[in-house]
């Protein structure tokens, strides 16, 4: 074995479930990783779930790896690395890249769909449409009026460079101590925190993810829409779409791994004001005419006593999130979404405060939010 896999000569076993490795936010196989994912998203592209799984478990167990893959060595002992996963690393340590990637990334389909998607409230169906259609760019799609856009696309499209630019660590916490500023005027009692990648430690992200809830039953369920409507009075609200809750105690949590969650929630596109001239991290030239940025902004408000499950399901990361569920249900015969976690032995549902109750149900060690970038 290599002399630089610390694991190749040892007992230790890479489990084949994140939920069983610690992943730092830094990724020292970023060359391999991105291989992969742009393979899983090609994949995903063209709704063929297996190999997209396939390659987005096989970069996930590499992220979690403390060295980097220097030789094929290297690979021994480490799970859900098949012969097609190996070719491509082998290729990648001899050349530097990987012919089968380049081949995808130029490929038209994955061109028009990787761009489409990129919009705000655009999707694999919408995607597609517009690919049959012939359309290659934005401005075609933009400039087209007989496209019927839902709102939220029109939106995504209208502030497409501010969406699409990423938002700042310190952007994110300024989006979320005003929210929360909000909210304790109202409630002072509501637990307001940021989830998401930021909370998994990362210095820039796609949106802001905010949790919130209240210990005194009930309370929570006035909060969202008046917090909407103060931000709404002070001018900050460009767009907002609220879905109510559909929860049903009565039913199990869901068998599959990528089910949806039932709380109330609420996605919008905040401005984000603009402190100083020029001191705004990541604008770009059209937006600095204004005084503001547009931010993409998701809201959760689960009951209290769901508020850890909710907490653990919309920290991430997604990999993280599907490999609990896989775990739960293949080693310790339970459900787990984002509501609860059930014993299917026992036929109980298993009481949870914190994220450390969660992984003691599951008989996991814990894992720090910065651990799950998995
Ligand atoms: N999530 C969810 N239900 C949704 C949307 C998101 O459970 N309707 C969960 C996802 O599984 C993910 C987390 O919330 O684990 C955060 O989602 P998202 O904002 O899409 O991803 P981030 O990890 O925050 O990364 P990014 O910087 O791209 O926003
Ligand atoms: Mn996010
Ligand atoms: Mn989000
Ligand atoms: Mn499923």
């Amino acid at each position: 074995a290599s002399f630089n896999n610390p694991l190749a000569s040892s007992w230790v076993q890479v489990s084949q479930y994140a939920c069983q490795r610690r992943t730092p936010l830094q990724d020292i196989n970023g060359i391999f990783t991105d291989a992969f994912e742009i393979l899983a998203e090609n994949y995903e592209f063209l709704e063929n779930k297996g190999p997209c799984r396939g390659f987005q478990r096989a970069s996930s167990v590499l992220k979690s790896l403390q060295f980097p893959i220097a030789t094929m060595n290297d690979l021994d002992g480490l799970p859900l690395l098949g012969n097609e996963m190996r070719t491509i690393i082998e290729e990648i340590l001899e050349d530097g890249k990987c012919s089968r990637v380049l081949d995808v990334m130029n490929g038209e389909r994955y061109k028009s769909f990787k761009l489409f998607t990129s919009v705000f409230g655009v999707g694999l169906k919408t995607a597609e449409k517009w690919y049959r259609m012939g359309f290659k760019t934005i401005e075609e799609i933009k400039s087209n009026p007989d496209l019927k856009l839902t709102k939220m696309q029109k939106y995504g499209f209208q502030y497409y460079e501010d969406i699409g630019s990423f938002v700042s660590k310190s952007e994110a916490l300024a989006i979320y101590e005003h929210v929360r500023e909000v909210i304790w005027k109202l409630v002072p009692d509501a637990v307001v925190t940021l989830t998401g990648g930021f909370r998994r430690g990362k210095e820039k992200g796609h949106d802001v993810d905010i949790i919130i809830t209240c210990p005194r039953e009930d309370k929570e369920k006035s909060i969202l829409h008046n917090t909407i409507s103060i931000l709404k009075n002070q001018e900050l609200l460009i767009f907002y779409d609220i879905i109510e809750s559909t929860f049903d105690n009565k039913k199990l949590p869901s068998k599959c791994v990528d089910a949806l969650d039932h709380f109330q929630k609420c996605f919008t596109i905040l401005k984000l004001q603009k402190k100083k001239e020029g001191t705004m991290e990541s604008m770009n030239s059209d937006s600095k005419i204004r005084n503001w940025k547009a931010v993409r902004v998701d809201f959760v408000i689960p009951p209290y006593k769901q508020y850890a499950y909710a907490l653990l399901g919309w920290t991430g990361s997604r990999q993280l999130e599907r490999d609990l569920r896989r775990y739960a249900n293949h080693e310790k015969n339970m459900m787990l979404d984002n509501h609860g976690l059930y014993d299917k032995s026992k036929n109980v549902f298993l009481e949870a405060y914190t994220e450390q109750d969660i992984f003691k149900h599951l008989g996991l060690e814990y894992l720090e939010p910065w651990e799950r970038n998995a």
